[in-house]
């Protein structure tokens, strides 16, 4: 699976990164997912009830708050974005994209399940950027960012990692690798359905394109521009009192 998601990251992150305007699309898009992170982390700061791990959330949090601020100022370096890129930093923009559910993971997942997708998410993640940054695809400023950024996301593979080997300690390895399955399982899953909606789009928009043809584009000989400016119309010949008792 490792050569198959490289290759596959290399492939699709050379057209993300080449196409028009595309760096710019992937860092903004790369700022609203680690916006989106940074809130699932601090619900699940509020909502543990293991103490030890408080602190770390709150780091995790904080660093995916200013990995999401870096992205942001990249996306400022690199040139603007057209109205459906600037419409992502909309307040409503994380619930509308599935960035984040109705409820926080925390809450819809657990503790130990919520640890497997931080384990799981960050090191995918990782891999990305690294595929990123050692095929030279980003400017040099980017790579510098990101290399930035996989350091914090190191930290959090490990903590999430150890936390995952604690509980197979303590006799919860089945619960671990169920947890580890369902993340991977509902990601695949996902991914599904978001090709799914690009295919959806790219096949409605040939049938359009067909429909105009075959329906439209034949009588376009036939039409003629009808011809501009005021036209008079006659005059309505009754009494002004008997046309405004019709009107009533
Ligand atoms: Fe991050
Ligand atoms: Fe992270």
């Amino acid at each position: 699976m490792g050569i198959i998601r490289r290759t596959w990251i290399r492939l699709a992150g050379a057209w993300a990164w080449r196409r028009p305007n595309g760096p710019v699309r992937l860092m903004a898009a790369f700022s609203q997912a680690e916006r989106g992170s940074s809130y699932d982390v601090i619900a699940a700061l509020e909502r543990t009830e293991r103490r030890d791990l408080r602190r770390t959330y709150l780091f995790h949090a904080l660093d995916e708050s200013r990995h999401a601020r870096i992205f942001r100022r990249r996306v400022q370096a690199l040139g603007r974005q057209d109205r459906a890129e600037a419409a992502l930093v909309d307040a409503g923009s994380l619930r509308a994209t599935g960035i984040i559910g109705e409820a926080p993971l925390f809450e819809q997942m657990g503790e130990l399940e919520f640890l497997a997708f931080v384990y799981v998410v960050e090191s995918l993640a990782l891999e990305q950027f690294q595929v990123y940054c050692d095929h030279g695809m980003p400017d040099p400023d980017t790579i510098a960012a990101l290399r930035a950024i996989a350091d914090d996301e190191k930290f959090h593979i490990s903590y999430s990692r150890r936390e995952l080997e604690k509980y197979r300690a303590a006799g919860r390895g089945a619960e671990v690798r169920a947890a580890l399955f369902r993340v991977r399982a509902r990601r695949i899953w996902q991914a599904w359905l978001r090709l799914s909606r690009r295919l959806g789009d790219a096949v409605s928009t040939l049938w359009l394109w067909a429909l105009y043809l075959v329906c439209v584009a034949p009588f376009r000989p036939l039409a003629r521009v009808e011809g501009g400016g005021w036209r008079t119309r006659d005059a309505d010949p009754r009494p002004i009192a008997e046309f405004a008792r019709a009107q009533a």
